[in-house]
């Protein structure tokens, strides 16, 4: 998720394009870049790190008069964060510059073509092989950008939110959109327009805004009414203006009151990027370079160790039952903490996989050099491309969530599962050893979850409900099977750190090795119990909970009979393969954990005594 803007109008563009790019920052940063144009001088300031760091390399004059200007502020997704690689980018001619938010899943392909037709690249990056595309359909039909842009587009495979300009007519910017968001501000006598991934940017200065749909762009010109169509086919769309009544604060935070919240809402589409690209299930293809490239390590592997913290530590535990289960390859999981500690024995032929989604845990880059030095390949699963750990690992793949803002993770945990999922699916057909039946079968139960989500998400008012019962129960008890038992740990953690209450993750089955001492009926018990695999075993333990007077909040499969007489409240989820259904039991435990928090006045985003990025031993 990336962040940009752009001015065109009377009041000088640098200033208010600097103070967008900061409040935009939440979406990205870890690079940012400007353009201004003025009276036929083009320039173009960009540097790896934060805004701050832009506005110390901008020079005076042009920035002091110039009228038009992009701006981006960067959370990469492909290609290192660095100077080349930040936006903004411009075509070979010179002529064209873009900013863009997304990800162009055909750009190596595309690419190809265009080095066959003399072009060349400075980047690692998608953003600048759309520029020189629209630069060369631009060329060859001698049309004017916006029809360039929208002849373009259609070559294109992906999602975008782009600005472009052409500096042989600098009065217009172009934009389009397609899965990434982007808004227009306008002034009243159209004297003035901004650009922006949201209206945080402008609405100091407009509260007219459009929205673009998907597959619709815009040209823009001054003193001119803007001119909207369809990129598919570029017909003229009647543009719809809206009078914003949002203050600042709740545009970063995209309306919701914290960002924990929105990223929990984030996760049908922080899912999607994820295994997009990726997953390609109506061919049965599941395409992950850092495995791909490696395939042979990983088909010899004798056995497999996860090292990470955390939520982290939670999601490797989902993966031990994806790998053991669907790739039949033996794994372990460690705490990093206790990893680098303890000598670990590493044979030859082992992997490591570490998985962050800071890629700065500290705990976790030491039990990566730890495995490094014992010869161990090890392979990456993190979030911020070109993080420490992205860095020191062999090979890995990236999470697409986004910058996770909030210090509970949630989207992290969710696309971690997705992108271990894939893998472990890809090594198990590979080995030979899960049925193409059995595979094609999960290939499009993965590509549905981002609907499942989206469809448990609409619960959300009846987990509050149940959250202002509980709110000020001194202890939790969290209780899974199999894959929930990770679940369970993970739901614990998520009430713990936000709501300060204490709580503990059990395998339902232990209950009677002693918790059960605890049970009584102040104890509320989360029984995660879908109509799965150990669904009578986990009905058993309700039952032992029920006698003994706890309160039970069950997760439960849409439909269950049996649990709903015991429970004292049951959430329904969407029908789930075992495999999958972390990825939805997590959903209720993020949305409970985040109620009582709030009821209890904590600070969500920002909970006592915790860092988003533990950095320190
Ligand atoms: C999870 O909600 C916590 N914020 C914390 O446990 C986190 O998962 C852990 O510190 C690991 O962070 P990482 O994924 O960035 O390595």
């Amino acid at each position: 998720m990336c962040g940009i803007t752009g001015y065109i109008g009377y009041r000088i563009a640098s200033p208010i394009i600097i103070k967008g790019l900061e409040r935009l920052e939440y979406r990205g940063y870890d690079s940012a870049g400007i353009m201004v144009y003025n009276q036929g001088k083009l320039e173009i300031s960009k540097t790896k790190g934060k805004v701050a760091d832009l506005k110390k390399i901008l020079s005076d004059k042009i920035h002091k008069e110039a009228n038009i200007g992009i701006g981006h502020t960067r959370w990469a997704t492909h290609g290192e964060p660095n100077d080349v690689n930040a936006h903004p980018h411009t075509s070979n001619s010179g002529d064209l510059v873009i900013i863009h938010n997304g990800i162009i899943e055909n750009f190596n392909s595309l690419r190809k073509e265009l080095s066959k037709r003399g072009f060349k690249f400075e980047s690692d990056t998608d953003t600048e092989v759309l520029i020189n595309l629209i630069e060369d359909v631009k060329n060859n039909n001698n049309c004017k950008l916006g029809k360039a842009v929208q002849i373009a587009l259609n070559q294109v495979v992906g999602a975008y939110a782009i600005a472009v300009f052409d500096r042989n007519n600098p009065e217009e910017i172009v934009v389009a959109k397609l899965g990434s968001p982007l808004a227009i501000g306008i002034s009243k006598d159209n004297t003035e327009f901004f650009i922006a991934s949201d209206a945080s940017p402008f609405i100091e200065y407009t509260n007219n805004a459009i929205y673009l749909e998907d597959q619709e762009m815009a040209v823009i010109s001054l003193g001119t009414d803007i001119k909207m169509y369809k990129v598919a086919d570029d017909s003229q769309v009647e543009p719809y203006i809206q009078e914003l009544k949002l203050n600042l604060d709740q545009i970063e935070k995209g309306g919701y009151d914290h960002f924990m919240l929105k990223e929990i809402y984030e996760q049908p589409r922080a899912v999607t990027d994820t295994y997009r690209g990726r997953l390609l299930a109506n061919k049965g293809i599941i395409r992950v370079a850092g495995i791909d490239d490696n395939i042979e390590k990983f088909l010899k592997a004798k056995r497999i160790i996860i090292s990470a913290c955390g939520t982290s530590w939670h999601a490797g535990l989902v993966a031990e039952y994806l790998f053991e289960d669907l790739a039949r390859i033996p794994v372990e999981v460690e705490y990093s903490s206790e990893f680098r500690y303890r000598n670990p024995i590493i044979n030859e032929g082992d992997i490591v996989i570490a998985i962050s989604q800071s890629g700065e845990t500290a705990d976790t880059l030491a039990a990566i050099k730890l495995a490094k030095e014992k010869g161990a390949f090890v392979f990456g699963v993190c979030n911020v491309v070109g993080s420490t750990i992205a860095r020191e690992t062999h090979a890995g793949a990236y999470t697409h969530a986004g910058p996770e803002i909030g210090v509970a993770s949630t989207k992290a945990f969710t696309t971690q599962i997705t992108i271990l999922a894939l893998i472990a699916l890809k090594l198990g057909k590979a080995k030979g050893v899960i049925s193409q039946e059995k595979y094609q079968s999960y290939l499009y139960e993965l590509e549905s979850i981002p609907e499942k989500i989206e469809q448990l998400l609409k619960q959300d008012k009846k987990i509050k409900e149940i959250a202002k019962i509980y709110k000020d129960s001194p202890n939790f008890l969290y209780l899974g099977r199999g894959y929930n038992f990770p679940v369970a740990l993970e739901g614990a953690l998520k009430l713990k750190e936000i709501s300060y209450i204490h709580a503990e993750g059990y395998p339902a089955a232990e209950m009677k090795h002693g918790p059960i001492a605890l049970i009584d009926e102040n104890m509320p018990i989360v029984a995660i119990a879908p109509n799965l695999k150990h669904y009578e075993k986990v009905v058993s333990n309700i039952h032992e909970i029920k006698s003994r007077k706890g309160k039970i909040i069950a997760i439960v499969t849409e439909g269950d009979v049996d649990v709903k007489v015991l429970a004292d409240h049951v959430i329904e989820i969407p029908h789930i393969s075992e495999a999958f259904s972390p990825l939805i039991t997590t959903i209720p435990l993020q949305l409970l954990s985040y109620h009582i928090a709030v009821m209890r006045n904590c600070n969500v985003d920002q909970p006592r005594n915790l860092a988003k990025s533990v950095t320190v031993e």
